[in-house]
């Protein structure tokens, strides 16, 4: 396909950027963050270079998993606002060229919803089968999500002395897909909150929203992917579905669908981030570059989202017993600093000791690996985690907006904010977006230079994939090709100097090297050898430059 062909692929190319209303901005000076204080920060996303804003739940919730616990799938949690502050947020953002996508949780509800309040008081309740109950626990009761926190998946509820099924927590029981009146009701919350304006979905945990509970006879599950994304199709024809599956590659692939791009748009490489965590531990870009091999080749009508955090504990489920504790030696050597034996509860500056020029590198890759990047917020500003919470929420504190009280998030008593900034280093003394903003050289301004020549580069998000062949160990060097063109791009994982030398055989005599950010131009001998230099924990952008292609840059 094309490039060119694209109207409704905005997606594609896009820069994702996730966060939670509720520590974003607090504008009412209530301590909660509020969609009417993200409004105001819509510009600064927007000079960021986000072109996909991604809101992490902000309906009604019982507040037990930070909102993942919804009790009304068409509200708004009255403490963020209304649903009048969420369309100016929409409206506000589609005017400065970002779409809003909005957490889509409905493998589950809160059991304060009233369905699930129903359906408890009576097996005779029409909300009786919007959940799954059986007399007797399933033999395989364990598997838990949480280990630690939970220990089953089925919870005896005493009243009606049937057991429901809660892949989450206990307080979070599974909706029945099998139901056809809970996927109508799904395809009606779908369909409202397009309604209102957003172009798409973060789908939560969708392999155990489609999973069928033992003893139920479905059809493919996958039919009802396909059936969701149908119905999204004829909603809105710009509308995504990212989804939240945490699989090996070859199962993510039935994800997509048969024929690519019929259930979910974009999924989240679980299985590239933590490879590339295995490569900074080791400062050595095999384990990544092995992952890049394997990661299948996917059709125009979908994508890869990449990340390097994100709201939960960093996985590294996907890792052997072995290489995870690898990781965790080098990133989380501290007990309180891992969670459910399979995560760490750090963000990445933190984790890797506060290096810039390693720091750097990593986002670098993060915009330049094909597929869209995705940022968590405060990972501009090189944000850390507050380590006196425990957990998978110490990576969910306040916004760092500048060196006042709560970090500038917000004007209430630090006693009535739901989650504090670090101390430290970390704390908005040193680390906030107003001081960046007036610094050419900060980690912001470098997000900003990258997510600008991300915009420039559409064959990162559009094109063909390679790793190419080198002489230096240390350095992983992938190309992106497409129609406009071709991207090589440089990384070195160690901390010394490295000489690359390469040959891009099927480039044309007088082709050049053109450096994204800088002034060099490198021209390719016989063979399309070039030799180039970097430094530790270096890093290159180079634009294919062939006579009279007319590309920026
Ligand atoms: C996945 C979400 O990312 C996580 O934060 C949440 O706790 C679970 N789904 C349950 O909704």
């Amino acid at each position: 396909m094309k490039i060119t062909d694209t109207s409704d692929l905005w997606w594609k190319t896009s820069v994702v950027y996730c966060l939670d209303v509720e520590t974003y901005l607090d504008h009412d000076g209530d301590g909660v963050g509020d969609f009417a204080g993200l409004a105001q920060r819509i510009d600064y996303l927007a000079d960021l270079g986000v072109t996909c804003l991604w809101l992490m739940p902000f309906y009604p919730t019982a507040d037990r998993d930070d909102g993942y616990d919804v009790t009304d799938f068409y509200g708004v949690d009255p403490r963020l606002g209304t649903h009048g502050d969420v369309v100016e947020v929409i409206r506000t953002a589609r005017d400065r060229g970002i779409r809003v996508i909005v957490d889509l949780v409905v493998n589950h509800t809160a059991d304060t919803h009233p369905w699930f309040v129903a359906a408890r008081r009576s097996r005779n309740s029409r909300y009786r089968d919007y959940y799954v109950w059986r007399d007797e626990p399933p033999a395989n009761n364990v598997n838990t999500v949480f280990p630690g926190e939970e220990t089953t998946l089925w919870e005896l509820d005493e009243k009606s002395g049937q057991y429901y099924l809660h892949t989450f927590y206990r307080h979070q029981p599974d909706l029945n897909i099998g139901n056809p009146a809970v996927r109508d009701e799904i395809a009606k919350t779908i369909g409202f909150w397009l309604q209102l304006g957003i172009s798409g979905f973060r789908v939560d945990a969708v392999p155990f929203l489609i999973e069928v509970p033992e003893g139920e006879d479905l059809a493919d599950p996958h039919e009802y992917l396909r059936d969701l994304r149908r119905f999204l199709r004829r909603r809105s024809r710009e509308a995504v579905l990212l989804g939240e599956v945490n699989l090996p590659y070859k199962e993510q692939l039935d994800y997509f669908g048969d024929n690519q791009g019929e259930e979910l748009t974009l999924q989240f490489d679980f299985i590239g981030m933590q490879a590339l965590y295995l490569s900074l531990a080791r400062s050595d870009p095999r384990p990544l570059a092995k992952a890049l091999r394997a990661r299948p080749a996917i059709a125009p009508e979908a994508q890869w989202a990449n990340f390097v955090r994100n709201h939960d504990e960093l996985t590294l489920d996907k890792l052997t017993d072995a290489e995870r504790e690898e990781v965790f030696a080098a990133f989380a050597p501290d007990e309180r600093q891992r969670v459910y034996g399979r995560g760490i509860t750090r963000r990445l500056p933190t984790m890797l000791g506060g290096d810039p020029r390693r720091i750097r590198m990593v986002y670098s890759l993060l915009f330049s690996l094909p597929g869209v990047p995705v940022l968590f917020y405060g990972e501009e500003i090189g944000m850390g985690e507050n380590p006196d919470i425990l957990g998978r929420t110490s990576v969910r504190t306040p916004m760092q907006w500048s060196d006042s009280r709560n970090g500038g998030f917000s004007p209430a008593a630090p006693s009535r904010l739901t989650s504090r900034p670090p101390e430290g280093g970390y704390a908005p003394e040193h680390i906030n977006a107003s001081q960046q903003l007036n610094d050419d050289e900060s980690l912001l301004h470098f997000i900003r230079k990258l997510a600008a020549r991300y915009r420039i580069s559409p064959e990162i998000g559009w094109g063909t994939a390679e790793l190419l062949e080198h002489d230096a160990p240390s350095v992983l060097v992938h190309s992106v090709r497409a129609d406009v063109g071709r991207m090589v791009a440089l990384h070195n994982f160690a901390d010394e100097p490295a000489r690359v030398r390469l040959a891009l055989e099927d480039e044309p005599e007088g082709a050049e090297l053109t450096d994204l950010f800088g002034p060099d131009r490198l021209a390719l001998g016989p063979a399309g050898r070039v030799e180039l230099d970097l430094p530790a924990y270096g890093w290159r952008w180079l634009r294919v430059a062939r006579p009279g292609d007319g590309r920026l840059g």
